[in-house]
């Protein structure tokens, strides 16, 4: 098989912090535990401009510092057309045929929605409808050059283990010259944090307890992908069977993780999730397609 119809790469994570200037250094911020944190990006690309580490500082501790590694870090600075950047290429390599996969993770108030969905202001409008915009025009395109398109699309929203989609409908091209076939997922996953992580009471305690079946399984299968178990846990929740196509399997996979607060559990789950790899192969034929 060549290049062309194979991708093999990990999963690719992009995080995005809200709450600390990280570009401003020093700036300090009171963890739950009343302890100071300091939050920076780290990284700078400066050719690209771009950030990929997240560092994390601690100074009352002592603990010294901490560094995750990403794919990609946007700070609260950063809007939602240069977070759009890293949607887009995957999109591009959708309609050549390979699978997608989206998602966002992190706690209730982060910025899941907002990312995933956005408002309707148009500088505001968020990966969803900026997706359905450019595969729109790319079928249109492709359409001139007598391509046909079989793009299905889901945007999913899994809340306290309950799947919602989001979509009114799917859309579906017919054909049989020249065709393109694939699947794009993207998913919100609502309330996406651990309650001990956060230490967070009230309605956030509660989705804390009702989501931690789907996280944990969630995090089992991605320990079981990134230590080469041959056994992956995917049949234990809704969220892992939904996903196993999407992690360790047929597709281009981005997280986006967004950290809001001091949730470092959220910057652990995407480092982790990092180290998984998946193997997307073109759909050549209406069999790959499920
Ligand atoms: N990057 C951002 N810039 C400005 N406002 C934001 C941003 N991210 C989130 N918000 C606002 O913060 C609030 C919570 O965001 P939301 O997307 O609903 O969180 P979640 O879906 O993770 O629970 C909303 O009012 C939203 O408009
Ligand atoms: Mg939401």
């Amino acid at each position: 098989m060549d290049t062309k119809s194979k991708i093999s790469q990990n999963v690719q994570v992009a995080v995005r912090i809200r709450n600390h200037f990280v570009n401003t250094a020093n700036e300090k911020k009171v963890n739950y535990d009343g302890t100071a944190v300091v939050v920076k990006a780290e990284s700078f690309d400066s050719i690209k401009k771009t950030f990929s580490s997240v560092v994390i500082h601690d100074p009352e501790k002592r603990k010294g510092t901490r560094v995750f590694a990403y794919d990609r870090v946007f700070n609260k600075n950063d809007s939602q057309e240069q977070v759009f950047a890293v949607v887009k290429p995957i999109i591009d390599r959708c309609m050549e045929g390979f699978n997608g996969c989206i998602f966002a993770y992190g706690q209730t108030g982060s910025g899941k929605t907002y990312t995933m969905q956005g408002s309707d202001l148009s500088n505001e409008r968020g990966v969803m409808p900026r997706v359905i915009e450019q595969i729109t025009a790319a079928i249109a395109d492709g359409e001139k050059k007598g391509i046909e398109y079989n793009v299905t699309g889901s945007y999913l929203e899994i809340y306290q283990e309950q799947l919602r989609d989001l979509l009114v409908s799917d859309e579906e091209q017919g054909g049989n010259i020249n065709k393109k076939r694939s699947k794009i997922h993207l998913i919100d996953l609502a309330g996406s944090e651990r309650v001990e992580s956060t230490g967070a009471t009230g309605t956030r305690l509660k989705e804390g307890s009702s989501i931690n079946m789907s996280l944990s399984s969630l995090g089992n299968v991605i320990n079981a992908l990134s230590s080469g178990n041959t056994h992956i846990p995917y049949r234990d929740s809704k969220l892992t069977y939904l996903l196993s196509d999407s992690l360790g399997g047929n597709s281009i996979t981005l997280i986006l993780a967004i950290s809001y607060d001091e949730t470092i559990g959220t910057l652990k789950f995407a480092e982790r999730a990092k180290k998984v790899k998946n193997n997307a192969i073109i759909n050549l034929d209406p069999q790959s397609r499920k």
